[in-house]
């Protein structure tokens, strides 16, 4: 009896994240609008996916990128209940801008957790969109998406993560020694998070009010 229980009561659960996860987002901040990423935007994502500098620190594209392999990755995240899979787009006089991704992964509804990523292309780099997507994001997570945690791995050698990560508020939590292997070397990372009650942030507030 307890174990249909506990299947009845995970089943219910899996659909409640689906429904929760693939609901259509669409967050504005001052200067972007995050929106879900869909398999018509695999072009963009290869604009990025091809580029050495920016996927350099990601095994997945360590035998290089090709749209199939995009599409099928964006379609697989579409249809996860443990992640939400964005696109960042940048608001121009022309209308919109493509600048890449940010999303929460591997969503744990027990402990109402996610792991966030974010990649940007080249051309947005340097001018505050990562910091304010991820303020966006972080709003959805909290609000929305009622997260009690969000956190991220970052390469200890990642100084510029690590600075803009704790500048929204994201506290160390520790060294996961050789968590992640990289070019056949085994890497550490860096574990930081925030919490709900500690958001938002001053920075925070900062960016989402266009200060
Ligand atoms: C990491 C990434 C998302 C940052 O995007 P971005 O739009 O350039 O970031 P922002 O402009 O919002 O913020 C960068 C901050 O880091 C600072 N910074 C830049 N280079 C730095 C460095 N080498 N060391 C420390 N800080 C640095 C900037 O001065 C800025 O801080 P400030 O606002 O206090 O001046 C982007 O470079 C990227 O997509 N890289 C490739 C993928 C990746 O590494 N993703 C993260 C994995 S954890």
């Amino acid at each position: 009896m307890a174990a249909t229980g506990s299947k009845r009561f995970r089943g219910a659960l899996t659909r409640a994240m689906l429904r929760r996860m693939q609901a259509r987002v669409d967050v504005l901040t001052p200067r972007l609008r995050l929106r879900n990423l869909s398999p018509g935007d695999t072009p963009l994502v290869l604009h990025w996916a091809t580029d050495a500098d920016v996927v350099r620190n990601f095994s997945f594209f360590e035998h290089g990128a090709d749209p199939a392999r995009i599409r099928a990755y964006i379609e697989e995240k579409e249809r996860s209940a443990a992640d939400l899979l964005l696109a960042v787009m940048e608001r121009v006089d022309s209308g919109e801008q493509y600048a890449g991704n940010v999303g929460l992964h591997e969503w744990d509804p027990i402990n109402d957790n996610a792991r966030l990523g974010i990649i940007l292309q080249q051309a947005a780099w340097g001018r505050g969109v990562a910091q304010e997507a991820i303020c966006g994001l972080l709003g959805h997570a909290f609000t929305s998406l009622r997260l009690h945690k969000v956190y991220l791995n970052v390469f200890t050698t990642n100084d510029k993560g690590i600075h803009l990560y704790g500048k929204l508020g994201f506290v160390h939590e520790g060294v996961m020694r050789a968590e992640y292997k990289l070019r056949g070397e085994y890497r550490d990372m860096l574990r930081m998070s925030i919490l709900r009650t500690e958001w938002p942030t001053p920075a925070a507030r900062g960016f989402l009010e266009g200060a």
